[in-house]
């Protein structure tokens, strides 16, 4: 099998509840740190990786999405005209090329792995990565690159991980540890969202796979039988018992799971005390606050 990946999915076709009533127009991918929408981040981190073409999963009310990646003739002109080229040359990056973009819709919430079988006729027998732009990554090298170069090696599924508080295992899928190989960790099971005190580790999956196509006939067999959620996790742990091929890869880096709010506030306040041009300022105003805070206590 290739183990070159140029294909991704990005599942964007969730209900995103915990941001209503934003989300009762907007699309959650569209939602901004600072002024980058999170699917850019996403983006960004795929094309670093060396990601060709992009699939996305959408739904009812995702169009907003669609429009951000289209050119902009009328904003590129005006700002042509007014020589506004850093602007110009910002805006013409987030363009993507014609047939680099897929659209594919899920015509009901049916989970993650749903989701990404809805994109089966894009992939062929290729190896795929899946990105959830949720959980976006600060890190020096890009956190999907990282694990493409160890499918590279490997030629088994890959899921990013990392460890997380033993309080916290229940709300993620955790890994059963098999053998560690530095960043790499042999995987001999999967548990989705253990009850508290069962968690065979502390190491938790998070949004951004590489997968084989047995994953896609795993998930094939798994959508004739079954009506409620379909998960991707159900899907990765059957590979463990039939091929022992499955991975986790600590990946070095920040992870915010910007589908919480909670989440995304501390990814807001990252991005924004990271950037030249706010940073300074930002931090001013935030030290002056807790001042005030501590003093009010
Ligand atoms: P979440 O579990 O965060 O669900 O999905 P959600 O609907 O986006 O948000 P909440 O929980 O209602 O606030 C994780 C990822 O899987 C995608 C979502 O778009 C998100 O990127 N997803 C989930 C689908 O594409 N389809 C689904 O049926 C479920």
């Amino acid at each position: 099998m290739k183990r070159k990946v140029t294909k991704a999915i990005f599942p964007v076709a969730g209900l995103g509840t915990r941001f209503l009533p934003a989300t009762k127009s907007i699309p959650k991918e569209i939602m901004t740190l600072v002024d980058r929408p999170l699917i850019q981040y996403a983006i960004d981190e795929a094309r670093a990786a060396g990601i060709k073409e992009f699939i996305f999963v959408t739904s009812r009310g995702k169009s907003a999405l669609e429009d951000y990646f289209d050119n902009a003739p009328e904003l590129e002109s005006t700002l042509r005209k007014k020589n506004k080229t850093d602007l110009l040359d910002m805006l013409k990056s987030t363009n993507m090329d014609s047939g680099a973009i897929a659209y594919v819709r899920q015509n009901k919430a049916l989970g993650l792995g749903h989701a990404v079988w809805c994109a089966r006729r894009l992939l062929g027998n290729e190896p795929f990565a899946v990105i959830l732009p949720d959980d976006v990554i600060a890190a020096e090298k890009p956190c999907l690159q990282e694990m493409v170069e160890a499918f590279a090696e490997t030629g088994g599924n890959i899921v990013a991980a990392m460890e997380v508080p033993p309080e916290k295992t229940s709300a993620y899928g955790i890994l059963d540890i098999q053998e560690e190989k530095g960043p790499l960790v042999h995987v001999k099971g999967m548990v989705e969202k253990p009850a508290e005190g069962s968690a065979p580790s502390n190491l938790a999956v998070i949004g951004r796979y590489i997968l084989t196509p047995a994953i896609m006939q795993n998930l094939n067999r798994m959508k004739s039988g079954a009506g409620g959620e379909i998960q991707l996790t159900d899907a990765i742990a059957e590979e463990i018992a039939q091929s022992n091929n499955v991975y986790g890869y600590r990946f070095r880096g920040q992870r915010y799971d910007c589908g919480s709010k909670a989440g995304f506030l501390q990814a807001t306040v990252a991005f924004g005390l990271a950037r030249d041009d706010l940073g300074p300022e930002f931090w001013d105003y935030l030290t002056r606050m807790v001042a005030a805070r501590k003093a009010a206590q």
